[in-house]
């Protein structure tokens, strides 16, 4: 069903397809512990069973209709304390595939998820295997809704429930491996500073005022930054505060 992409040099030059599987991060995981893979491996599935988010969460998709993948990076020329930049070159692969398909009112949600308007298209799960003061291999494992146009969620939408019909999904994951590729080339050619500045160009709410929740607490704050290890940094009643993941989550 899927082909090795013509237009990369090495994203999804091996690319191991499974119809079903729970996750295609797991599954990447177990396959590299067992032999070398070259980096760019790309694992895909048609129907993934158990999902893994953010936050513990689960990730559902529709068996046949979206993009479920997880791609193997080995950014050994990361510094651990950089990890985050996985996550921004990422998302802005995401989102230069979706403004490619001339999709509008894209924004990248702290940290990695991707937003239609207010309405989330992608999800992407980073799994990091440190060494020493490196990264040894990273899983990037991507959620894009293409074809399914019915959700669970009111707040998911898809790139059918957006352009109004439905598209080839060999064709996207072609176009998505090759944005993501051009990304991951910028970050290993060390342009951390342009990187970063798109990203927080990019960057849902930010420099404005929104409603927050932290330990289940509801307050009002305004995106300053977001640091270089990842953590979102809030001015809240004109005091700045750094929140990790687990801390902090944003309303939409
Ligand atoms: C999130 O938004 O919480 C992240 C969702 C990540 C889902 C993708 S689908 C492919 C890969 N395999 C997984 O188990 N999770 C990621």
């Amino acid at each position: 069903m899927y082909k090795i992409p013509a237009n990369t040099l090495f994203i999804g030059q091996r690319l191991v397809f499974v119809p079903e599987c729970p996750s295609t991060n797991s599954l990447a995981l177990e396959l590299s512990a067992k032999s070398i893979l070259p980096e760019g491996t790309v694992i895909i599935t048609s129907n993934q069973t158990a999902g893994r988010g953010q936050r513990g969460n689960t990730w559902k998709t529709s068996e046949g209709l979206n993009l479920t993948f997880s791609v193997l990076l080995k950014p050994s020329f990361l510094k651990v304390n950089m990890q985050f930049y996985l996550t921004i070159a990422t998302s802005l692969a995401v989102q230069d595939f979706l403004k490619s398909r001339n999709v509008d009112d894209t924004r990248i949600k702290w940290p990695n998820d991707i937003l239609v308007g207010r309405k989330k298209i992608c999800g992407m799960l980073i799994e990091n295997s440190i060494q020493g003061e490196s990264i040894q291999q990273s899983i990037v494992g991507i959620g894009l809704n293409i074809n399914q146009t019915d959700f669970e969620l009111a707040s998911a939408t898809s790139l059918a429930t957006i352009k109004q019909e439905s598209s080839d999904l060999n064709q996207v994951l072609n176009l998505l491996l090759g944005q993501l590729e051009k990304r991951y080339m910028q970050l290993r050619a060390g342009k951390l500073l342009e990187l970063k500045d798109e990203y927080r160009r990019n960057l849902f709410g930010m420099d404005e005022k929104r409603t927050f929740i932290s330990n289940e607490k509801k307050f009002e704050g305004t995106i300053a930054n977001v640091s270089e290890s990842g953590e979102l940094i809030v001015v809240i009643n004109n005091n700045r505060t750094s929140f990790n993941l687990k801390e902090i989550s944003l309303v939409l």
